[in-house]
């Protein structure tokens, strides 16, 4: 177990979770890592730890640059547990050492630890001289949690910012050009989607925040450090926090005995003759945090569920519970369905987007039983009609 330098006397020390396949809820096939960083100055500074049960890898990297007993200040940027987990058993062997935290973040900690350590509270804009470094710390609630805060190193251009601009990516290389660049930029859409999509107003005061700042590195808690595609990825993040889309697709659907399915071909076919880029996602063959992957640059969203049980299907409610609370905005919704008796299902699905407050140019289609060829025709010129209007 290697520290890894990327800058002078500054080391990557963290955990490769390789095996992770699932964070809370999110479906993570490429594993994550957390990443703790060490500062060796006057006074050695940790920043951030990882997962408990990956705190010998981090204590024997950090053993590769110096004795863990010389660490003065661990910096704690975010308590969630998969950076904070580690704290318990670090602080154990270095009790005299200072967390360095936000206000919420020494509350949070306390909760989650039932242990008052020696803690120093930071404000936002606060500077710490740790010898021939100064650290300034930028408080960014919600991205992730209310005490998520960034620590930024003027004198390394280095910013490590946490959960903001993550990845779930476990891999032996720790740069981004090391790397395909598209495989980046999907892990770093699919974070973004699961993770920090509700915050968009937080990520874009947080955006302000570092504008100000002079860095060209950017040391996340997860996943690769961005040095070479520092620009890009700012970039993205601008345009996913404005709920900012192309004139994409995605169609998400379940079906019983077929009929709903051929409804979201036939709207497929009328999509794609207008050149449209669009996804297919049957909710039993597709992962709901993929499925926001989608979601996120696509304009168009169209739901479809038949009605079982005097509602919709069990998947679609699930998928819709998820969809609610990550709020993407500034969308444009179309809802079918098909049913034997009753048919609630489109009513309830319509609710659910008319509290996203999304567009819904045309009304819903809700077949009973099996869609004709006459119903089918009138679902591909809705696909026309939604493609013409995402497109103008
Ligand atoms: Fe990576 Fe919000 O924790």
């Amino acid at each position: 177990m290697e520290a890894i330098n990327i800058k002078p006397d500054v080391y990557w020390v963290g955990g490769i979770d390789w095996n992770l396949r699932n964070f809370h809820g999110y479906q993570t096939p490429r594993g994550s890592t957390y990443n703790s960083y060490l500062i060796v100055d006057e006074k050695i500074t940790l920043i951030d730890t990882v997962k408990h049960y990956l705190f010998e890898e981090m204590l024997e990297r950090i053993k590769t640059v110096i004795d863990p007993k010389d660490i003065s200040y661990v910096i704690s940027n975010h308590v969630e547990m998969d950076h904070s987990g580690s704290l318990p058993q670090l602080l154990n062997l270095i009790p005299d050492a200072t967390v360095i935290t936000s206000t919420r973040g020494e509350k949070g900690l306390l909760k989650h630890y039932n242990h008052q350590w020696n803690t120093k509270v930071v404000k936002s804009g606060e500077k710490l001289s740790i010898g021939k470094r100064t650290l300034s710390f930028v408080h960014i609630p919600m991205v992730h949690w209310p005490d998520s805060m960034v620590t930024y190193s003027k004198n390394d251009r280095l910013l490590f910012p946490n959960d903001a601009f993550g990845q779930h990516l476990a891999t032996s290389e720790r740069f981004d050009d090391q790397l395909p660049l598209g495989i980046l930029q999907e892990e770093a859409a699919k974070y973004y989607a699961n993770i920090v999509f509700p915050f968009g107003g937080q990520v874009q005061k947080a955006l302000e925040g570092l504008n100000a700042l002079d860095f060209d590195m950017i040391a996340p808690s997860h996943g690769i450090i961005w040095r070479s595609h520092c620009d890009e990825v700012i970039k993205l993040y601008k345009k996913w926090s404005t709920n900012t889309t192309d004139p994409k697709a995605v169609i998400i659907y379940d079906t019983m005995w077929g009929s709903t399915q051929k409804l979201a071909f036939a709207l497929l076919e009328g999509l794609r003759s207008e050149g449209i880029s669009v996804s297919v996602k049957h909710l039993q063959n597709n992962h709901i945090s993929d499925i926001m992957k989608d979601i996120l640059e696509s304009k168009l969203v169209l739901l479809g569920s038949p009605t079982l049980n005097n509602g919709m299907l069990p998947t679609v409610g699930s998928f819709l519970t998820y969809l609610k609370g990550l709020k993407p905005l500034n969308r444009v919704g179309f809802i079918f369905g098909s049913f034997g008796w009753g048919g609630q299902a489109v009513g309830e699905i319509e609710k659910i987007v008319e509290g996203l407050g999304w567009d819904r140019p045309l009304s819903s289609v809700n077949i009973n039983y099996i869609p004709s060829e006459n119903d089918l025709k009138k679902m591909k010129d809705i696909g026309i009609q939604l493609a013409k209007y995402i497109r103008k």
